[in-house]
């Protein structure tokens, strides 16, 4: 059984895509066991607390600095003894100590297709400002693994979202979640929690 920590900071679609995914079995073999937020009036806690799963809010501006807020967050994450760690809309930066100890059992949500509109700056409804912006005829979302960068982990998967003649950020990023978001992130933690993905030199390889 796959145990999972889901980090949120909003409204948690993605997080009860996941919570609906594993009720209808679209998800095996997993269980959620915390959701953990740096936000503590984000919906997904109330959306966790819904379905009855534990609860940790924890944010930097209760730390004196982020040397400290980091070691307290890696050892709460560490108390649940999770074995996947999936970023839903988390906006507090990952500690690296984190990154090198859960070394691709991390995953992150991004809504764009990576390598296009992401990294620093590009989050949130910024990102399908820029596609508008650009002025590009498809974009779409992606799942991967974590690491040191922004946004630059191994692909595990992408779906492509057609964008529409006269989309605003807010339409566009509507039909990104509900077009790709909320299926692909489903899609790669079951794949994961059957043991379907390796990691060979950097690149994703699905059984
Ligand atoms: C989503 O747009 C996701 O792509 C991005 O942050 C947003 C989170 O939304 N990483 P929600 O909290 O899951 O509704």
């Amino acid at each position: 059984m796959l145990k999972i920590a889901v980090l949120v900071s909003g409204g948690g679609t993605n997080l009860q895509a996941i919570i609906d995914a594993i009720d209808a079995d679209v998800i095996t073999n997993a269980e959620i066991k915390v959701v953990i937020s740096n936000n503590q009036n984000a919906y997904a806690l109330q959306r966790a607390a819904q379905h009855g799963i534990e609860q940790l809010c924890i944010s930097p501006k209760d730390y004196p600095d982020r040397a400290a807020f980091n070691q307290e967050f890696l050892k709460r994450l560490n108390s649940y003894q999770v074995d996947l760690v999936v970023l839903a809309g988390f906006l507090v930066v990952i500690p690296p100590e984190m990154i090198a100890q859960y070394r691709n059992r991390i995953i992150n949500i991004h809504p764009s297709l990576i390598p296009s509109f992401c990294g620093t700056g590009y989050y949130g409804l910024k990102v399908h400002e820029g596609v508008l912006s650009r002025g590009v005829k498809v974009t779409g979302a992606t799942v991967h693994f974590v690491d040191e960068g922004t946004d630059t982990g191994p692909i595990i998967l992408q779906k492509a979202v057609a964008v529409e003649q006269d989309d605003t950020p807010e339409l566009l990023q509507r039909r990104v979640m509900e077009q790709a978001e909320w299926k692909l992130l489903p899609e790669a933690i079951n794949l994961i929690a059957n043991e379907k993905i390796t990691v060979v030199d950097g690149k994703v390889r699905i059984r």
